[in-house]
């Protein structure tokens, strides 16, 4: 039996990866606040502690079974609250923060806590930006949460090197994708968002790729991978 467990797996990316590893004959998990989906559980990112608390249950159930493969991937992330930090209220801040790093953190070491011990392959998979190397106004947070992230998971690549039954842990950039992050993104101001007819322009002109096709791509980066702490982007792997 392989093993895919999903943080923001009920649309978007999340989704087209759970839908993919389970045509190619994976278990699923994927964890949100929906949770419309027979392989879904309810967890609330926003809530770190009760969120880590769900994950870990539902973890801690499948750790009991041996696996061929496990692939845990760190997916759920908003872009909210658009525009500078310093014009947001604090609940606004500490919202975006909670969902895109203390949530994601703990998520990931959950993970790495209940399969540590598992010998087959195992391999930790961030879904990062273009966010993480580049800021952009009105990204803030955003932004510094994939910087985050990445250094995050490049710094457990490297205690991982040190275990017995290691993880690989890498990141990937997707590119643009054709998702409610998207929309989102479209309906904010020029006054939050000073790029903003750009994005509206990529939509416009056909130039963002499906979920299907980018999670088809992050399957392949990771079926190949053989790297630790290695950052791939899906322009180099999509057509
Ligand atoms: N779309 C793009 O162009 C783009 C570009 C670069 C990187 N990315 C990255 O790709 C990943 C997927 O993005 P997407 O475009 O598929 O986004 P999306 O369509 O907005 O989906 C986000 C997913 O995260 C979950 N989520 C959001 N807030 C949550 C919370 N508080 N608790 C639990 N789950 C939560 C959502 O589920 P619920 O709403 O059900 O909770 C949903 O499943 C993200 O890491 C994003 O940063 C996207």
């Amino acid at each position: 039996m392989k093993l895919v467990a999903i943080s923001g797996g009920s649309r978007g990316l999340g989704l087209a990866l759970a839908k993919g590893y389970l045509e190619a004959g994976y278990q699923v998990v994927e964890f949100s606040r929906s949770a419309p989906h027979a392989f879904s559980v309810p967890a609330d990112f926003s809530d770190p502690e009760g969120a880590r608390a769900a994950v870990a249950a539902e973890l801690g159930r499948l750790a009991a079974l041996e696996y061929q493969e496990i692939v845990i991937v760190n997916n759920a992330a908003t872009v909210q609250p658009i525009g500078p930090t310093s014009r947001k209220e604090p609940a606004e801040v500490l919202y975006s923060l909670n969902v895109n790093v203390s949530s994601a953190v703990l998520f990931l070491s959950e993970a790495i806590r209940k399969f540590q011990a598992h010998p087959c392959r195992k391999t930790i998979v961030n879904i990062s930006s273009g966010a993480a190397l580049r800021p952009y106004y009105g990204w803030s947070l955003y932004c510094a949460s994939k910087a985050c992230l990445e250094t995050f998971v490049r710094s457990v690549a490297l205690e991982q090197g040190a275990e017995p039954h290691p993880f690989l842990a890498i990141s990937i950039e997707p590119g643009i994708i054709d998702t409610e992050m998207q929309a989102a993104i479209r309906a904010s101001s020029e006054h939050d968002f000073p790029d903003l007819k750009r994005f509206v322009e990529l939509k416009r002109s056909g130039a963002l790729r499906s979920a299907e096709q980018v999670a088809d791509a992050i399957r392949s980066i990771v079926r190949q991978n053989h790297g630790n702490g290695v950052r791939y982007e899906v322009r180099d792997f999509a057509g």
